[in-house]
């Protein structure tokens, strides 16, 4: 009997175990969106470019469409669909829905798994390309506007909702327990980074 084209890969995906009989060249995205109708998380390029299918792995960052789903296998994937608990949005979730941080809505399962990670990367003390002060001891820099659109590049939005996310994340971040240091009124201190670019 030749052996077998497929493999038997178990992904942990928003805290539930799934056994699938994959061709190992299947993308987790294809995986999660194909075979088990996770379909929150959205296939834009296909090719890493636009974070349009911007899962967790293991609390990173991770574009399905560039990771095989047999190289996920008993990892933690999260999913725009783990974030809530209950009925209960995640604060990310609940921001971009008060501010308004969508407009086709096509980019923002990708934007608030991102969101999610840039503020726990941020509480962790991680500098960013746009980080002044990169020494350990300086702590987290403030997440000023400029340092959240670093930290959020990744993620395209072709509607250009860009201003809403921002604040979006920022609200969160203000509120998640490493929040400390963002400004207050974000709207004006982005302008105001904008005006002296
Ligand atoms: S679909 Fe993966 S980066 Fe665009
Ligand atoms: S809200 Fe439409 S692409 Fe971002």
């Amino acid at each position: 009997m030749p052996p077998s084209t497929f493999s038997s890969v178990t992904l942990n995906i928003n805290g539930e175990k799934h056994v699938l009989s994959v061709d190992p060249r299947t993308t987790l995205l294809d995986a999660l969106r194909e075979r088990l109708d996770l379909t929150g998380t959205k296939k834009g390029c296909d090719q890493g470019q636009c974070g349009a299918c911007t899962v967790l792995v293991d609390g990173r960052r991770t574009l399905s469409c560039l990771q095989l789903a047999v190289a996920a296998e008993d990892r933690e994937i999260t999913t725009v669909e783990g974030l809530a608990e209950r009925e209960r949005l995640h604060p990310v979730q609940q921001a971009f829905l008060d501010l308004d941080g969508l407009q086709c809505g096509y980019c923002t399962p990708g934007q608030i798994c991102s969101a999610v990670a840039v503020i726990e990367e941020h509480a962790a003390g991680w500098p960013s390309a746009v980080t002044d002060d990169v020494r350990p001891e300086a702590g987290p820099p403030p997440l000023t506007p400029r340092e959240i659109r670093e930290r959020m590049s990744g993620n395209l939005c072709r509607c250009g909702a860009y201003v809403s996310i921002v604040e979006a994340v920022a609200r969160a971040a203000a509120e998640s327990p490493g929040g400390a240091g963002v400004p207050e009124d974000v709207t004006t201190a982005g302008a105001a980074e904008e005006a002296a670019a």
